[in-house]
């Protein structure tokens, strides 16, 4: 049941790093909305691979130190997580003019987080857009990470062209089942990296190709692309170079911080580029995801729908590192 109580919520609460288990459920103060936030009833959000990593204090090699000072020592400062949710617009500051209670909307609080709890708190003028009503709360909930991840690599970093060759490697994540749609929506055409039993899902999202990374090292393919995907963090630029077309650019969506000291300064002599870091999300990339999800041209993927009260599993299915798409937690009625 929903706690009542107005000046409480119920949450996932995360003090300190640890295995699934450390998620625990709570009774915490609810967000009061500012003069130009929205508060958002949560009716589903996502376990992301980045609220996993966060909970378990789990980051690329070279992160460990970075992390603590950003995240928080012990456990993570902000101890509710989740970056993506659908709900029920609940309340509205008194300077905002574009949306309204009743409202049925997609947010990406991002590194905010806060979504795993009943209530969560977005500016108006942030990462916030009404919700198609032809998805469901679950689909609706798990379109943007991935999303916002994928556009920010492919459209702002890579400028994908029509026509030109793109690799992804972990398409069946949720990040990879975003870029194979994306890319594909650019013009580009793409060949996905996954196992066998997710070829099915990644041809059925738009890729031309797929390499069965259980049989087949994609670096020694004889073909070349224009852009190489890494969303798993299975490869650098010494590696892959041999595989990339003249002019192109390996995206390191998975990357240590020696990788990323080395980014601008690699390939350069070949004429490729090498591009990491953190994704930036941009507001108007929230509203072309949810307008393309409107249109029917980008779906979510959702590996399997947990209730909020279970949302340890969910973040074991997370940590298994073999989820396709999105895990999805269903908040309101939990
Ligand atoms: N830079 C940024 O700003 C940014 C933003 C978002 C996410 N990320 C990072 O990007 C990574 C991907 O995120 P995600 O949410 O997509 O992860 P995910 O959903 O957990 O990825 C799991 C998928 O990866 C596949 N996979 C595992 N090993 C593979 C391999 N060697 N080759 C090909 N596929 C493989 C799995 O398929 P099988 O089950 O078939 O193995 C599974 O479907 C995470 O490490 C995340 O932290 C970075």
């Amino acid at each position: 049941m929903m706690n009542t109580d107005s000046m409480t919520m119920r949450a996932a609460v995360v003090t300190r790093y640890g295995a699934p288990d450390v998620v625990v459920l709570r009774d915490v103060p609810r967000p009061a909305p500012g003069p130009r936030d929205l508060l958002i009833r949560v009716k589903a959000t996502t376990v992301s691979s980045g609220d996993a990593r966060v909970r378990a204090r789990r980051v690329p090699e070279g992160m460990g130190l970075l992390m603590r000072l950003a995240m928080g020592w012990s456990g993570p400062r902000r101890s509710v997580l989740g970056t993506e949710c659908a709900g029920v617009v609940e309340a509205v500051g008194a300077e905002v003019t574009r949306f309204r209670a009743g409202d049925a909307v997609i947010a990406f609080p991002g590194a905010a987080m806060g979504a795993h709890a009943a209530y969560v708190r977005v500016a108006e003028d942030g990462s916030v857009a009404p919700k198609p009503e032809a998805l469901s709360w679950e689909e609706a909930a798990a379109l943007l990470f991935g999303g916002t991840t994928a556009l920010h690599y492919l459209r702002h970093e890579a400028r994908v062209k029509p026509g030109e060759r793109v690799l992804v490697l972990g398409a069946s994540g949720a990040v990879g089942v975003a870029a194979v749609q994306i890319a594909r929506r650019e013009g580009a055409e793409v060949t996905a990296v996954c196992s066998a039993p997710n070829a099915a899902l990644v041809a059925s999202l738009g890729a031309a190709r797929v390499i069965d990374y259980r049989a087949q090292d994609f670096t020694r393919a004889a073909e070349r692309w224009d852009v190489v995907m890494d969303c798993v963090g299975e490869t650098n630029y010494a590696r892959s170079r041999r595989v990339l077309a003249p002019g192109g650019r390996l995206l390191r969506v998975v990357c240590g911080l020696a990788g990323l000291l080395a980014a601008p300064f690699q390939g350069r002599l070949s004429g490729h580029r090498v591009i990491a870091g953190v994704a930036i999300v941009r507001p108007d990339d929230v509203r072309d995801l949810v307008a393309m999800a409107r249109a029917g041209t980008y779906r979510a993927v959702i590996d399997e729908a947990l209730p909020l009260a279970r949302v340890a599993a969910a973040h074991a299915r997370v940590d298994s590192g073999h989820k396709r798409g999105s895990v999805v937690v269903t908040v309101e009625g939990s």
